[in-house]
């Protein structure tokens, strides 16, 4: 991957985002980590009510790259590629962030880990879950189609169950959430963080 390309792939996702909010002086960079269906998007989205932070959706984003995707991991690649230039981009600019991916490997994560470090954001990492029954049942709805156009995923539960060894632990301090329970001291704990 040259790295004008990866420039122009960053470029275009920024085209897609929504109006970005105001700059602050030190600006967070919150990470989402889950598998499918445990509730990062229902989590992000709620949060972002709360902060001024733009939502970087890989789910989103990969289809705004590759129109039909194929989850590859070559195409992976890319697309991480170019949401950490995208990221970089916004945190110099002192624009708040929320990735909502899966990030569920250490490896991967540790990548965010040093981005947030040098630029010197306020790193905070939000691990997401539900009970294994209450996901089966939000993708059988998701596969259904009986959930909104608001949905990007297209992961169902075979993914789930095949991405569920893939999940590593967080070596480091984070939120937990359980989006199957009332999310809101969670969500009110991470915005004092925020705002501290
Ligand atoms: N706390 C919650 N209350 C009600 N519905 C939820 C909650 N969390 C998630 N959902 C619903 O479950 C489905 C899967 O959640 P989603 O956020 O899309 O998961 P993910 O982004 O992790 O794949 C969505 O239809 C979402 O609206
Ligand atoms: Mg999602």
């Amino acid at each position: 991957m040259t790295e004008t390309k990866v420039i122009s792939d960053a470029e275009q996702l920024l085209e897609s985002l929504d109006k970005l909010p105001e700059p602050v002086v030190k600006p967070a960079f919150i990470v989402a980590s889950g598998l499918p269906g445990t509730g990062k998007s229902y989590f992000c989205r709620r949060l972002a009510e709360r902060i001024p932070v733009i939502i970087l959706e890989s789910d989103a984003m990969r289809k705004t790259l590759f129109s039909s995707p194929a989850y590859s991991a070559v195409e992976s690649a890319r697309l991480f590629q170019a949401i950490h230039h995208l990221i970089e981009q916004l945190l110099k600019k002192g624009v708040s962030v929320v990735l909502d991916a899966t990030n569920l490997a250490e490896k991967n994560r540790e990548r965010l880990y040093h981005i947030a470090y040098q630029l010197n954001a306020k790193l905070i990492l939000v691990r997401i879950e539900a009970p294994p029954e209450v996901v089966q049942e939000r993708l059988r709805n998701r596969a259904e189609g009986t959930v909104s156009e608001e949905d990007h995923s297209e992961a169902d539960w075979a993914v789930f169950q095949k991405m569920r060894t893939s999940v590593q632990k967080i070596n480091r301090n984070h939120f937990a959430v359980d989006t199957s329970r009332d999310i809101a001291p969670v969500l009110n704990k991470i915005v004092r963080e925020v705002n501290r």
